[in-house]
């Protein structure tokens, strides 16, 4: 293989079987396609090259930055092909979830904006999230952006319905499977290959894998996120089905101690969440079946997840006190408190009112009183005991009243005898027209 440009070995990738003792699965051949092996180490590289290599001609001349919404596996294919081609890049996100990948693009000389998102909820008289806004801007006329714009640009599945999909069919013998799983972060690759694959046959069955509400499993959208991608369109699946990081990984460890699968969190979720689905349909069958999945990329940019989630897998004592620890029973059990009710308490100045959103959000609005401890920042407080003394009682805060109620779970198991979670988060609290002051 001799090749003028890296960007020439983007593409076939290998689709290689799960032995059966792995997957247990008795008349179904399972193959993961192995999108990790493409030159810069995901699925990403061939949209990113897709919605890029049309617009190189005369970028530089004309000062152009390569500009994507990302904070993954996308912003590092094109921080890579931008450099190959003389363009900065920058990468805008609403917040680097992952340090390494944030190091990493770095070090490819990227650009690096961290915007606050709707979520995460702003000045209530700017009716536009800044994203959104960032987003109208960046395709203004006479803009010097070369906005790749991963959420709604058809080249993103295209790519895939043009490559991945027709590669799967070639190493299938010219036909499709019966089943394909894939993840679903943007949503191109699983429309993208879900098209050639039911071009070639109609009857093609697809499952989409979101992550679960409230989990974080990096690369995908949860099950309420993904409604909010240009390029989902629910039509596409047969089924969506909700994948735990904790599943995820559980996926990625037998990817990777069984199978020679140098798999990240996300190809782990694929794999899981195959054989889950495929489990209850495998001893029905009377003839043998064919199923792919996809491995999206590498393990090695999930080290410090990894070190977060599961310790004990390197080495560590195992976390004892993580949000990601509470159980359905405490979480039902967790107390929270109503606008009204809250507002009152607060009033009254008892309780020490913690607000988990990000700097930017909190310095824009926040109750009066309250302390900013970024949900980061106080995860890892908790794992250290509990942060406050058990004397006063705690009001956590946060966006829309999820996380913090995980946390107020977290710290009654842990001992405090009385934290309560705003219900609604600030965004309850803002519409209700309770104070807010900024800083
Ligand atoms: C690691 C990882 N897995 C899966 C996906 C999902 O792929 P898609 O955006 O095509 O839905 C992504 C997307 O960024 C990703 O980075």
């Amino acid at each position: 293989m001799r090749y003028d440009s890296i960007t020439e070995a983007i593409g076939n990738t290998p689709l290689v079987r799960i032995d059966q003792d792995v997957h247990g699965l008795r008349n179904i051949d399972l193959y993961a396609k192995l999108e990790m092996l493409n030159p810069f180490g995901s699925l990403k590289d061939r949209p990113a090259w897709n919605m890029v290599r049309d617009r190189l001609a005369g970028a530089a001349a004309r000062g152009e930055t390569v500009v994507e919404l990302s904070s993954g596996n996308t912003a590092k294919a094109l921080a890579l092909i931008a450099g190959m081609h003389g363009l900065p890049f920058k990468s805008v996100t609403n917040r680097m979830r992952v340090p390494e990948i944030k190091d990493l693009l770095l070090l490819l000389g990227a650009r690096i904006e961290e915007l606050p998102g709707q979520s995460e909820c702003l000045d209530p008289t700017d009716t536009a999230d800044p994203l959104t806004l960032f987003h109208q801007q960046l395709s203004a006329p006479g803009s010097t952006h070369l906005h790749t714009d991963q959420y709604f640009n058809p080249l993103n599945a295209q790519a895939h319905a043009e490559g991945t999909g027709p590669e799967i069919i070639a190493d299938l013998d010219g036909r499709a499977p019966d089943w394909f799983i894939a993840c679903v972060g943007t949503a191109g690759s699983s429309t993208g290959i879900a098209r050639s694959l039911r071009a070639h046959d109609p009857a093609v069955r697809v499952v989409g894998l979101v992550g679960a509400k409230s989990d974080f499993i990096p690369g995908i959208r949860t099950a309420d996120e993904v409604q909010e991608v240009g390029l989902f369109d629910p039509a596409v699946y047969d089924a969506i089905e909700a994948v735990t990081s904790d599943e995820a990984l559980d996926g990625m460890l037998v990817l990777l101690r069984r199978c020679g699968m140098l798999s990240g969190p996300t190809g782990g979720a694929a794999y899981h969440g195959a054989v889950r689905h495929l489990r209850a349909l495998d001893a029905e069958l009377t003839e043998r079946r064919t199923a792919v999945f996809v491995v999206c990329d590498r393990t090695e940019g999930y080290l410090g997840y990894v070190r977060q989630r599961r310790p004990e897998l390197l080495g560590r004592p195992p976390v004892r006190n993580s949000a990601d620890t509470v159980t359905d029973a405490e979480l039902a059990a967790a107390r929270s408190v109503e606008v009204p009710e809250a507002r009152a308490w607060v009033e009254s100045g008892r309780p020490l009112v913690v607000d988990l959103r990000g700097p930017f959000a909190y310095g824009a609005l926040h109750i009066d009183g309250s302390v900013n401890i970024v949900d980061e920042l106080f995860a890892e407080l908790v794992r250290g005991g509990l942060p406050f003394s058990t004397s006063r009682p705690v009001l956590l805060a946060c966006p829309i009243g999820e996380q913090s109620l995980r946390y107020a779970a977290l710290l009654t198991r842990m001992g405090h005898p009385d934290v309560r979670s705003l219900a609604g988060g600030i965004v309850a609290w803002r519409d209700a027209g309770a104070p807010l002051v900024r800083d």
